[in-house]
């Protein structure tokens, strides 16, 4: 039998909204007590005096890049960094080569992942074949495969009548459609915000409105399927009117923002560093402080990294050639605990956005510390300062905006299963 007593640590746990110092046993891949004081007896004991105890991070968007993409990415690389980043699950997106747009493809990621991936790995299936935006997968047979979601992300579904029928048949294996919504045509080869920065940088913009037109048609499209809609890496702030509209009107319409968009702007450009070239872009600041608030009042229901690795081969070329994307599951916690530390949103939230809500929104199985649950659970330090080198880091990939730089909050070890997959200082410890 393995028993592990987290002692003595803040636990966490917004699913039931409980914030108390305690002990947390963890007995044979399962939560067995919290409470102040458990007995130790036959269990190896981790001190958590002045951590958080919170379920494991929950990642809804992440790309893999494997099959097809391994020299990026794969499933034992991309795992590690998800445990490293404090990730017990993570959904991964259909946009590998070939595209997961097939049960086989479905199957093979869940069979490498269960073998290579020190943390839980959930594929999100395409919603088009090829992710080409015309011809529907074959949704049912993907569910019954493994599949927890639907997107084209990466790719935009222009037909409105195909999306249509996209959102009709998720209602059949009740499952969330996700959208990277951007209409194509007013993006067109935009590679930065349309705006001040863009002009003075000479580079083709991409305006707002190329988002918000997108987010505006899927919302009415929800309301026409009544499909459950998911809005993926939200960078707007008119984005974000619309959506909060949709949730008043009782709309089942969810949203998520990544790291990159609620901490960066625009300006990060100026040098013309490539990882700051992300699709979406990053916006103005008055955009990003929207972004924030709306995800302290849940507009925003979530964090999401969109960690989108590339070769340095690929990243380290002119502005306009670079591929979009960057990293984020080392980092995400760092960067998004800023908005607890500067007061804006409780340890609970934050939790509640980095964890419990994510699960939620994909029906997976995680969020929680209720005794029962599957014991994915994290220990995290929001005041611990580190410094983050993507070169040492697990990815494959080093695109990372802060690498070099000098984070807040660090997790300082990650349980899958009850068992220790990330010690900090120590790294990924066993698979
Ligand atoms: O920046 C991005 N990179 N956004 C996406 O939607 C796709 C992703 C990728 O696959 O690289």
């Amino acid at each position: 039998m393995s028993r592990v007593l987290i002692r003595g640590g803040r636990l966490l746990d917004p699913s039931v909204d409980y914030d108390a110092e305690g002990d947390l046993l963890l007995e044979d891949g399962t939560i067995a007590a919290l409470g102040a004081d458990l007995p130790a007896e036959e269990c190896e004991v981790v001190e958590a005096n002045g951590l958080w105890v919170a379920p494991g991070l929950v990642d809804i968007h992440t790309h893999l890049r494997e099959p097809g993409q391994e020299y990026k990415e794969d499933l034992a690389s991309g795992g590690r960094a998800a445990v490293a980043g404090g990730f017990t699950s993570v959904a991964c997106m259909a946009n590998t080569e070939p595209t997961n747009d097939d049960p086989s493809v479905t199957k093979y990621i869940l069979e490498r992942a269960a073998e290579d991936s020190p943390a839980r790995v959930y594929p999100v299936a395409a919603a088009t074949r090829g992710l080409e935006g015309q011809v529907m997968t074959e949704m049912a047979a993907l569910r019954d495969a493994g599949a927890v979601a639907f997107s084209d992300d990466g790719r935009v579904i222009m037909n409105a009548s195909v999306m249509r029928r996209v959102l009709e048949y998720s209602k059949l294996v009740d499952a969330p459609i996700v959208v990277h919504a951007e209409d194509t045509g007013l993006r067109g080869e935009g590679v930065m915000n349309e705006g001040a920065v863009s002009t003075r940088l000479g580079l083709p913009g991409n305006p707002v409105a190329a988002e918000e037109i997108h987010v505006a048609r899927d919302i009415r499209l929800a309301r026409l399927t009544g499909a459950r809609l998911h809005i993926a890496h939200v960078s707007s702030g008119g984005s974000v009117e619309l959506i909060r509209e949709a949730k008043e009107a009782g709309l089942s319409v969810t949203a998520e923002v990544t790291p990159h968009h609620l901490a960066l702007t625009d300006e990060s450009a100026t040098g013309f560093d490539t990882n700051s070239k992300v699709s979406p872009p990053l916006r103005t600041h008055r955009h990003a402080k929207v972004l924030r608030e709306a995800l302290v009042q849940g507009v925003l229901d979530c964090v999401a990294t969109d960690h989108a690795p590339h070769a340095d081969h690929e990243k380290d070329v002119e502005f306009t050639a670079a591929p979009f994307g960057v990293t984020g599951l080392e980092t995400s916690f760092a960067i998004v605990s800023d908005l607890y530390r500067s007061g804006e949103m409780s340890a609970l939230d934050l939790i509640r956005r980095l964890s419990t809500v994510p699960a939620r929104i994909f029906g997976i199985p995680a969020g929680t510390l209720a005794v029962g649950a599957r014991a994915d659970v994290v220990l995290l330090d929001p005041q611990k300062q580190w410094k983050y080198d993507a070169a040492e880091g697990f990815s494959k990939s080093r695109n990372s905006p802060w690498s070099g730089q000098k984070l807040t909050g660090r997790v300082e070890a990650t349980f899958v299963d009850g068992r220790l997959v990330f010690r900090a200082g120590r790294g990924v410890v066993m698979q």
